[in-house]
């Protein structure tokens, strides 16, 4: 494709969001809205992208990262034309300049392609849209006899009649460089809302014999700005739902579309099924037949084919092998890896382990900094004292060990292949293979012991 610009208007304050938080970085899908118009932007490979900000412009910048991105400020917000402007030394002299809204998430890279294919470097293209109730936007103005664009003019600008046309403008348009600096540059604020609009550009254009054209998004969704907390509620649920429905498309089961939210990416098998109110963060691989239960909260995980996660698991940054039965209510933290057929069962924790095939610990149980062999068996109730209260150690469990319920195994500590580990016992030294050992006080009944009694005052 040849030179293509990017313009993200961002500047605007957003005070109906009610918030101290600059609206651009309040949170759709789990980043900031202005991600979003960023990514789909880096999508069409333009050879610029130039943000306008102002309001909270230093907080933008600090939340936003990216070598490709070119900030530039605008001090006083004084239209739309104005924020293009302070873009305008960034702009090549040849191609076109997309101009997209930081507040306007989900526009669809397929619609803003069509956009530039539509202008074709020759030509303006607006975005437009038919709303059934247009206030509050700029109205296309068409030429009766040849249904060409004429103008914009904004609603504070409208005669009754005008006010009275459904098609708007939706904001996003394609301007071809060669011109828009001279059309810049005849903007002026001559308007209701003393502006400087660059809208007007419009008008100047035809006036100079540039056909302005007109493009539709394919879906409602894609041109919906945020303004304030129920509008961005309202997109997250359009989102969510429009997230559901590739994946019901893809064969994936979800027992409610409505009620599964995905904040990252979610890459399904086949045969997968997720049950209700789950939530997706960051990047989350579910392989073949992997069933995620009621209430899971699942973030960066990568599951393998066959694994049953039971209701209410949190897992983070973790690997999960084939054929794993996790949860209910098991809690697994960042640095695991399950290798198959572990079984993690309820209120059990692990954190940075790595745990052989076919181990089970199925019920409350610690276990953080630890290499868990093979085949091996941890008793309700078992403890990795991993941390001295300075330092972090590693407990080292081989194959085939049995550990005892209610068990504390004190970091840094060995337990070789084979061992069994008596219930109650507290280990503090490596213990010997294929051995049973114990620490426990041994088992006494004392004759004629009476349990103290209350005394009467
Ligand atoms: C603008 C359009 C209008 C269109 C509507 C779509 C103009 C004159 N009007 O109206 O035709 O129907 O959007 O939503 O362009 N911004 C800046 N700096 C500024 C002013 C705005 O960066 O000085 C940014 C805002 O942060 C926002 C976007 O530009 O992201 C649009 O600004 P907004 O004030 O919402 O535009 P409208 O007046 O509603
Ligand atoms: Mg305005």
């Amino acid at each position: 494709m040849s030179t293509l610009n990017v313009i993200i208007l961002a500047a605007g304050m957003g005070k109906r969001m009610q918030s101290s938080q600059p609206k651009v970085l309040h949170a759709l899908a789990g980043i900031p809205l202005l991600s979003h118009v960023i990514r789909t932007a880096r999508s069409l490979f333009p050879k610029k992208i130039c943000i306008v900000i102002g309001h909270g412009g230093e907080k933008i910048k600090q939340a936003i990262a990216g070598d490709d991105l070119i900030w530039v400020m605008q001090e006083q917000q004084l239209g739309t034309g104005h924020a293009v402007m302070q873009a305008q030394p960034h702009l090549d002299t040849v191609g076109l300049t997309l101009i997209l809204y930081g507040d306007v998430p989900l526009v669809n890279a397929d619609t803003l392609k069509n956009l530039i294919n539509i202008s074709s470097q020759e030509h303006c293209a607006l975005l437009t849209a038919t709303m059934e109730d247009p206030s509050g936007y700029g109205r296309i103005l068409r030429n009766s006899d040849t249904n060409t664009i004429v103008r914009i003019i904004e609603q504070k600008d409208a005669n009754d009649e005008q006010s009275r046309i459904c098609e708007i403008n939706t904001g996003i348009m394609a301007i071809p460089n060669r011109h828009l600096h001279s059309w810049l540059s005849k903007i002026d604020n001559q308007n209701a809302q003393k502006e400087y609009y660059l809208t007007d550009i419009v008008e100047i254009a035809v006036d100079q014999g540039i056909a302005v054209k007109s493009g539709q998004p394919a879906d409602f969704w894609e041109i919906m700005g945020v303004n304030d907390k129920s509008q961005l509620a309202e997109l997250e649920r359009i989102y969510q739902k429009e997230k559901a429905r590739t994946l019901l498309n893809r064969g994936t089961t979800l027992m409610d579309p409505a009620r599964i939210d995905i904040r990252g990416e979610l890459i399904c098998g086949s045969d997968v099924s997720i049950d209700i109110n789950c939530i997706f963060e960051g990047i989350v691989n579910l392989g073949d037949g992997v069933n995620v239960g009621a209430h899971s909260v699942l973030k960066n995980v990568t599951v393998a084919a066959g694994t049953s996660i039971a209701p209410y698991s949190y897992i983070e940054d973790a690997q999960i092998g084939q054929s794993c039965k996790i949860g209910p209510f098991s809690r697994i933290r960042p640095g695991t890896v399950l290798l198959n057929d572990v079984h993690i069962g309820n209120f059990v924790e692990v954190k940075n382990s790595h745990i052989g095939i076919g181990s089970k610990a199925n019920h409350l149980t610690y276990i953080g900094d630890s290499d868990v062999g093979e085949r091996v068996n941890i008793g309700a109730g078992t403890i990795t004292c991993n941390y001295d209260g300075a330092n972090k150690h590693r407990t080292v469990i081989e194959n085939d060990v049995f550990i005892g319920s209610d068990t504390q195994l004190i970091a840094p500590v060995r337990v070789s292949k084979g061992a069994t580990i008596g219930a109650g016992s507290t280990i503090t030294r490596d213990t010997p293979q294929d051995t049973l050992t114990l620490s426990r006080v041994k088992q006494v009944s004392i004759a004629g012991w009476k349990r103290p009694i209350k005394t009467k005052k």
